[in-house]
Order: structure tokens, then C-alpha cells, then sequence
């Protein structure tokens, strides 16, 4: 049977913050495309409502920001699905305060998880895909790795490194059969953000997107699933997902 380029079937997807937002709609834009799709989160319940969302995905309970953690989430899953064709990044939190305010443990838990997590479950996917000669791996950071927004100078930090690792590990993986790249979106109204952007913050905010809109969770994932389905060389690439915010 011949597949379309865009047909994932018999591929096996693990999202990173799969359990809600951005990374449960990655997940279910792979899953309509045919992956058999893996949703890891630290929380419990975010992967309930999103076996509700989505009773094909399979729920893991793990935590980026432990090594532990990721070493047996990846061995489960390659035990489980016999290996890995693509990982998706999307966990991530954002502590947005002045730089003044900012403390030493805001400072790890962001950079902990947005960047040394992102990096550490890079590196467990990839020992697999090495060997299997292919893979496809996507970090979700922000067009705050590329501009500065008041208040998010451990955010961009974590961001920029994380859009400056993607280029190095596309150059070390890429004879291997890996593409790794970076999505950077805008604004993105996951339900959560929907309370946080109302009012007069968000008429600005929306006022600076030369579209007109704030992005919602399928804009996201349309991009990711363009570039799980590429030919291969697309690689180290940041792309940005932000309406032309950063064009002016
Ligand atoms: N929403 C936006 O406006 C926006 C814009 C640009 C980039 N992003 C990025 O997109 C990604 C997803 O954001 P979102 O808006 O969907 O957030 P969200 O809070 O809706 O979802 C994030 C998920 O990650 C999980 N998570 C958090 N810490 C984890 C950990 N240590 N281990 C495993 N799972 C963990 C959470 O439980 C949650 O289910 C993040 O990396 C974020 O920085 C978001």
C-alpha cells in the first residue's frame, strides 16, 4: 500500500507535554496523520482529561526535569512500540516576573526544565534513532528565543538556548538520519492562555501580530507535523510560527 508524504502510519510519536495545550494538539494532529502517538506528563491530571481528548494516545506519567524519569519513560516506550521516529518537545512552563524579582529557584526550575529537559530527553531518544538510522525530533520554544518581551529574561534564556542546542544537535545527528528543529510561536491560546490574555495586555499584544490574531494550539501542530513529515533536509532550522510579529 502507498502512502501520502504526509501519512505517519507506523510511525511512533512521543510528545512531551502531551497531557494538555500545544503538545496534546501535536499529538492529535500525529494521530490523525497516523502515528501511534505516546503523551508524556508530569500531571496526572492533564493526561486523564486528555485520554478523554484523544483514547488512542497512550498516557505517561514522567517528569522532564528528572534524568531518572526520562531514562524510563524512553525504555518504556521503545519496550512498548519497539522504538522511537519522532519526538516532539512541547513541555515547558513560564515564570514571567521583572528581572528584578526573578529568584534563584525561578531561575532552575525554568532553565531545568525548558532547556536541560528538552536537551537530556533529546539525548535518550536519540541513542535509539542512531541506530535506527532516521528520526525526526522538534523542540517547541518561542519567538521569545528570538525577541525580548519585559519580564521573561529566564523564559528567553531557556528559549534562545534551547533554539542555539537545536542547531547543534541537527549538526551532529544529521548524517545519522535525524532532522532536529525548532518551532517558535506567538501568543498561543491554549485554554489556559485564553484567561491570561484578555483585556488591555492582549489588545497590545495583538496589536504587534501583523495577521491580526493570536495562534491557537492547531497552528502549532500544523507546523510540527510539516516538519515530522519532511524529506530530511530541512534541519537546525527555527521556525517561527508568530503571525510576522518579529518582522517589524
Ligand atoms: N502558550 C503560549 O502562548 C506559548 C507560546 C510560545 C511557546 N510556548 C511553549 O509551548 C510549550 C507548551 O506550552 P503550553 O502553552 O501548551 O503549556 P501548558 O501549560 O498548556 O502545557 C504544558 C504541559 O507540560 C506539562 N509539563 C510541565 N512541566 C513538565 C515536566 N517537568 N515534565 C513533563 N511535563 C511537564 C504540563 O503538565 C502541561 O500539561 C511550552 O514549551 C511553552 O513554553 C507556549
Amino acid at each position: 500500500m502507498s502512502h501520502s508524504i504526509d501519512d505517519l502510519t507506523g510511525q511512533v510519536a512521543l510528545v512531551t507535554g502531551g497531557g494538555a495545550g500545544i503538545g496534546l494538539a501535536i499529538g492529535t494532529e500525529l494521530h490523525r496523520r497516523g502515528a501511534h502517538v505516546y503523551l508524556v506528563d508530569i500531571s496526572q491530571d492533564a493526561l486523564d482529561a486528555a485520554a478523554s481528548a484523544l483514547p488512542d494516545a497512550v498516557g505517561v506519567l514522567g517528569n522532564i526535569a528528572d534524568l531518572d524519569s526520562i531514562t524510563s519513560v524512553v525504555e518504556r516506550v521503545v519496550g512498548e512500540a519497539g522504538g522511537i521516529d519522532i519526538l516532539v518537545n512541547s513541555a515547558g512552563i513560564g515564570i514571567i516576573k521583572p528581572a528584578l524579582e526573578i529568584t534563584e529557584a525561578d531561575w532552575d526550575r525554568t532553565l531545568d526544565i525548558n532547556l536541560r529537559g528538552m536537551f537530556f530527553m533529546s539525548q535518550a531518544v536519540a541513542r535509539h534513532m542512531i541506530p535506527a538510522g532516521h528520526g525526526r525530533i522538534v523542540n517547541v520554544a518561542s519567538m521569545c528565543g528570538t525577541i525580548a518581551i519585559d519580564g521573561h529574561a529566564a523564559y528567553t534564556a531557556s528559549k534562545a538556548g534551547v533554539v542555539g542546542m537545536t542547531k547543534v544537535l541537527a549538526g551532529e545527528w544529521a548524517r545519522d538520519g535525524i532532522t532536529v528543529n525548532s518551532i517558535s510561536p506567538t501568543v498561543v491560546l491554549t485554554e489556559l492562555a485564553k484567561n491570561v490574555w484578555n483585556g488591555d495586555e492582549a489588545d497590545e499584544m495583538l496589536a504587534k501580530i501583523p495577521v491580526g490574531r493570536f495562534a491557537v494550539p492547531e497552528d502549532v501542530a500544523q507546523a510540527v507535523a510539516f516538519l515530522v513529515t519532511q524529506s530530511g533536509m530541512i534541519t537546525g532550522h527555527d521556525l517561527l510560527v508568530d503571525g510576522g510579529y518579529v518582522i517589524r
